[in-house]
């Protein structure tokens, strides 16, 4: 039977600030390929102490995520990816379900940039860009 596991992945670094820990590596380049053309922003969401690195696992790596708490009140999602032979399959809701749960459960607010706003609505957002807002950085809401 699928048994998925949602885990925070640490990121411990040397004193030379070498990331020491291979679960966070693997994640990282798991994102990388989730989405290719956004290398460099998820690896400085990653470089920042304020984030957090998230997996979804059946075994093996199935989906990783990146948060973030702005505020006492919200939380952000920066990425979510699933990999792409496994996705359309309810994964996403399911590892978005699990994260709401564990990451943001005591947050009053969610906030996600994306340009993947249909995945978001099915999830209880609500689009929130200002007019004229890019269609690749939509601003999607939800409230818990
Ligand atoms: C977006 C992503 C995380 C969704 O995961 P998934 O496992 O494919 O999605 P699910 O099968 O759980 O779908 C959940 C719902 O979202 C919708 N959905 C998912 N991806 C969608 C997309 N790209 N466009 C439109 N709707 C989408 C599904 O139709 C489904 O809606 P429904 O429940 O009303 O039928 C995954 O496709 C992915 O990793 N994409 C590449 C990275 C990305 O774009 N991430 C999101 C931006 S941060």
């Amino acid at each position: 039977m699928d048994s998925y596991t949602l885990s925070r992945v640490s990121r411990r670094t040397s004193a030379g600030g070498i990331v020491l820990d291979p679960a966070f590596l693997q994640a990282q380049t798991f994102l990388f390929n989730c989405f290719p053309a956004r290398a460099q922003a998820i690896y400085s969401a990653l470089s920042s102490r304020n984030t957090q690195l998230w997996t979804y696992k059946n075994g093996s790596l199935v989906g990783a995520a990146i948060t973030s708490h702005p505020t006492a009140e919200e939380g952000e999602l920066h990425f979510i990816g699933i990999a792409p032979e496994l996705q359309s399959r309810g994964l996403g809701r399911f590892f978005y379900t699990a994260l709401e749960a564990q990451a943001f459960s005591d947050r009053r607010k969610i906030i996600a940039v994306t340009a993947t706003p249909a995945f978001f609505e099915s999830l209880g957002f609500f689009d929130r860009s200002p007019p004229g807002q890019k269609k690749t950085e939509r601003y999607m809401l939800k409230a818990l």
